[in-house]
């Protein structure tokens, strides 16, 4: 049988595409990492990992549809079957969704619907939240707002700091997003 293809896409750290790339027995294979931030930290984990890259600067394309119609014929020249966007920092257009929609999958760092948008950790921290946590949902037209997959809890400690609170928060998303992507994948 043949394994499904994957592309990750991220635009900074890179720290879910390592958790992804390191889980092991994910029923695919990633076998590309797009990236829309030329010199992001994740472009040199992707080549540390031997994953091709496709990296691109929106600035330098007419518009949206221009970029997202070049990376669907990407997509499909690899095979790609699904996308996970991790911390990829742009709304997903038209263009792409039509190619892809229900096969893109992206990670929020709060328990949609609360929280959607930039800054979700910091916005539960200073919110008072008792509890945050992390959800894996299908991408829609939305910002953070498509149907959810899977949701874990983080609670939120008294003695809690902002970089506490995210580092718990990340732990949880590199556990968290590569068992979804597992069972996904599972034929
Ligand atoms: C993660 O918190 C993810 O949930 C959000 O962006 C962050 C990306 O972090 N969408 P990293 O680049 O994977 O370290």
């Amino acid at each position: 049988m043949t394994r499904a293809r994957a592309a990750v896409f991220a635009s900074g750290t890179g720290s879910n595409f390592e958790a992804i790339m390191n889980a092991g027995e994910l029923n695919c294979d990633i076998t590309l990492l797009v990236c829309d931030k030329p010199g992001a930290t994740v472009i040199k984990k992707a080549e540390a990992f031997h994953v091709s890259t496709f990296v691109f600067d929106a600035k330098t394309y007419e518009s949206k549809a221009v970029y997202e119609q070049e990376i669907v014929e990407k997509l499909q020249a690899e095979n790609i079957e699904w996308v996970f966007l991790a911390g990829y920092m742009r709304i997903v257009g038209p263009t792409f969704l039509n190619a892809y929609e229900g096969r893109i999958i992206n990670i929020h760092p709060s328990l949609l619907p609360d929280f959607p948008g930039k800054d979700a950790i910091g916005d539960a921290f200073r919110a008072g939240v008792k509890e945050t946590g992390v959800t894996v949902h299908y991408v829609d037209e939305g910002i953070d707002t498509g149907p959810i997959i899977a949701q874990e809890k983080v609670l939120v400690k008294e003695d809690d700091t902002l970089d506490t609170l995210k580092n718990r928060i990340h732990q949880v998303e590199h556990q968290l997003y590569p068992r979804v992507i597992r069972q996904l994948t599972t034929k």
